[in-house]
């Protein structure tokens, strides 16, 4: 098979859609790995590290896609990559299909054979191509969050850790996930007080265990979201039903209630986000809004957490499982919507 790896042309995006031992892998098989000249290089990964394992590098973009049986980007064709897609072409990538209904269309349309890496699910029901992304989404966004959090950025001015005599900062962390508990990992580190809610018990049962009972859990409902949410200095939305939106737990009436300058970090926002007006990034602006609601803002940075480990692309471009050549088995589940 010919493998084609285009760069990512998406806003912001320095990811890779293959790293070294990949095509290493792929060519030790027999397949062809062809390369768009400089894709790897917002990953540190040069042409010539590609060359070195087998894959033969191409200078364009239109050649890449218009020559490979198989695709495999990191984010999902923008716009201005909707004419290379075709029929007889298989499509590997994250493709978030749930909140992007123009991309669904197209890709019926042009009866592409478009397999989502979020949606690819081990028998155990793990999702092996989302977790890397998820842990890497989930540390970055209390990191994020208290950057935003600063006078100087808009924010309440809040410290993570509090000082002597002064309460440190509340993180509510919607979700127990995968992403959920790296971002309350990494927000307990930062010295925050942080609660957990979810829907499944078991998650936070382990959370118990894992934090010795140093973050709280609460069980996810509309009345403890609420209260959580307008208490919060940061929240950080990380729900997930597989295959689906993401349920718009944070309304507009809680946003417009939270405190002045309080943070959303809204990991969710590739599934349509937790809140119920999250919009898909700003090409031009892709790092922030304010919401509309008040005077006083509330940060709402959930146009910019769609390709947030995008920013942090050579740790997610290398990790061990984060690219399916590496994966192991894994049994795709098509995404039903456009089928
Ligand atoms: N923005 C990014 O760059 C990026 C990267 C990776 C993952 N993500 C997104 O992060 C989200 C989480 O991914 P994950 O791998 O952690 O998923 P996960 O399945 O491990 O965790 C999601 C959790 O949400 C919980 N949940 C579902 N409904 C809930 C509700 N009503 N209240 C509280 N909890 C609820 C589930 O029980 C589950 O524990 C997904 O939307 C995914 O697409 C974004």
């Amino acid at each position: 098979m010919k493998v084609g790896v285009p760069s990512e042309v998406k806003n912001h995006e320095y990811r890779v859609g293959i790293t070294p031992v990949g095509v290493h892998e792929l060519v030790a098989r027999g397949h062809e790995v062809l390369i768009e000249k400089g894709a790897g290089l917002g990953s540190s990964i040069s042409d010539a590290d590609f060359v070195a394992q087998g894959a033969r590098i191409i200078d364009s973009a239109d050649e890449v896609w218009g020559a490979a049986d198989m695709v495999m980007k990191v984010k999902e064709p923008v716009e201005q990559e909707y004419h290379r897609l075709r029929e007889d072409l298989i499509l590997f990538t994250y493709l978030h299909l749930a909140a992007d209904q123009p991309l669904t269309e197209e890709l019926a349309a042009r009866k592409v054979t478009a397999i989502a890496y979020e949606t690819v699910q081990l028998p155990s029901g793990m999702l092996p191509l989302l977790y890397p992304m998820s842990e890497v989404a989930g540390c970055l966004a209390p990191q994020v969050g208290a950057h935003a959090m600063m006078k100087a950025q808009g924010g309440r001015g809040v410290l993570m850790g509090g000082v002597g005599g002064v309460a440190n900062a509340k993180v509510v962390v919607l979700g127990a996930g995968v992403a959920g508990q790296n971002a309350a990992h990494v927000a307990l580190g930062m010295g925050a007080e942080v609660t957990l809610l979810d829907t499944d018990l078991d998650k936070l049962r382990m959370s118990f265990w894992r934090y010795d009972n140093r973050v709280r859990q609460i069980a996810s409902s509309r009345l403890s979201v609420r209260q959580e949410v307008l208490s919060a200095d940061m929240v950080i939305g990380t729900v997930l039903i597989p295959g689906a939106k993401a349920p718009k737990l944070v309304t507009d009436e809680m946003v417009a209630e939270m405190k002045p300058g309080s943070v959303l970090v809204d990991v969710a926002i590739d599934q349509g986000g937790s809140r119920a007006a999250a919009r898909r990034p700003m090409p031009t602006r892709p790092s922030r809004c304010t919401t509309r609601s008040t005077i006083a803002s509330r940060i709402c940075l959930a146009p910019c957490r769609i390709r947030r480990p995008g920013r942090s692309p050579t740790q997610p471009s290398r990790m061990p499982s984060a690219w399916p050549t590496r994966a192991g088995a894994g049994r795709s589940r098509p995404t039903r919507r456009w089928r």
